[in-house]
């Protein structure tokens, strides 16, 4: 064993170790050379042969080869290391000053639009937009209305009952009774919400759906104003002038009562399946106010009188957009409600 040869492989081992091009070409080489049973280990076990002086004199120039190229491996091994992390900032990169993806517009429901659409209307035409609370009392959603209890007008509207008295509201005429207390005579109002039924759910029937209350009250009303409104309504609302028709229809709070049905407007009154052959569509039950109710709202019926109206407001929304089956307003599929974006539609 000469130093030739010790420093002969030193050299041909940083050499290879300059030249690696792998991580894993390094470690072949710490292998081959540093490792256990590597060449240098291989040296090591010789030296036990050696003199003494010679022995300490070897094992010292070792020593010396093993640090350089343990340093230079761990050199070399940083260096991969950095390369490889400018590689992997080259490629993966965050652009921080990239507008953030955000929360995606939605749409306003079908219902939402047409009521929308009815409010400006009213508005323009001095009403105010009212509302009252879904939780009703008794009173307020029968009684007040003329509709006393054990009269079977109160089995017509089949009533989700709370405890202690309340309910859900059947109907959004208890805004009327609310609407006469709060704004007194002359008042124009309408209300517009969300009411409840205990309804099997079928394609036409849901227990929780939509209507709009209206009501105007002041000097001499008359049916030719009723009749005036509901036109300028329809108008609004179909964007060209509807025939229309009363019929006589029974509401306790209404004295004289209309069904307002108007002319079919897929077969402009010709008769179609969806008029049943017709020609008129149910649309707008309305009347002169009852004098009682005018009473239990704090109005004298000598000095006042009026008119009310309740829209069907799911329904009309069914009609405007042509959806066939009721479920689907409440039913929650984006894909369905996605559909109807612009309040212009
Ligand atoms: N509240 C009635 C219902 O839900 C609808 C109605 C009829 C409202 C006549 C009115 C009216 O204001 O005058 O069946």
């Amino acid at each position: 064993m000469t130093d030739q040869v010790l420093e002969a492989l030193q050299t041909s081992a940083l050499a290879r170790i300059q030249a690696s091009a792998s991580l894993a070409d390094l470690e072949a080489v710490r292998v081959e050379v540093l490792g256990r049973k590597g060449t240098l280990a291989g040296i090591s076990k010789e030296m036990g042969k050696l003199a003494p002086e010679e022995k300490a004199r070897i094992g010292k120039l070792l020593n010396t080869a093993k640090q350089s190229l343990e340093q230079a491996l761990e050199r070399r091994t940083a260096q991969f290391e950095d390369a490889a992390l400018d590689s992997r900032l080259a490629s993966e990169w965050l652009d921080l000053t990239v507008p953030a993806p955000g929360i995606r517009p939605g749409s306003l429901h079908p219902v939402t639009l047409v009521q929308k659409e009815i409010e400006d209307l009213f508005v323009s035409m001095g009403f105010a937009v009212l509302s009252g609370p879904e939780v009703e009392t008794e009173y307020n959603n029968f009684d007040a209305l003329n509709i006393p209890q054990d009269h079977p007008a109160r089995d017509m509207q089949d009533t989700f009952w709370l405890e202690g008295g309340n309910l859900l509201r059947t109907h959004t005429s208890p805004v009327q009774v609310r609407g006469m207390h709060r704004l007194g005579p002359p008042l124009r109002m309408i209300a517009p919400g969300r009411v409840f039924r205990n309804e099997e759910v079928d394609p036409s029937h849901e227990h929780t759906f939509y209507q709009l209350e209206g009501m105007m009250v002041d000097r001499e009303v008359s049916v030719a104003h009723l009749i005036y409104f509901m036109k300028t309504l329809l108008k609004g609302i179909f964007k060209r002038d509807v025939a229309v028709r009363l019929r006589p229809g029974y509401f306790p709070f209404v004295e004289p009562g209309f069904e307002l049905d108007i002319h079919c407007l897929l077969c402009d009154g010709a008769g179609c399946p969806v008029c049943k052959q017709s020609g008129w569509l149910e649309l707008l039950p309305c009347g002169l106010v009852h004098p009682s109710v005018l009473r239990m709202g704090g109005i004298d019926p000598e000095e006042w009188n009026g008119f009310a109206f309740g829209l069907g407001l799911t329904r009309l929304a069914m009609m405007r957009y042509a959806i066939d089956d009721i479920r689907l307003l409440q039913g929650g599929d984006l894909r369905f409600l996605s559909q109807f974006g612009k309040a212009s539609n």
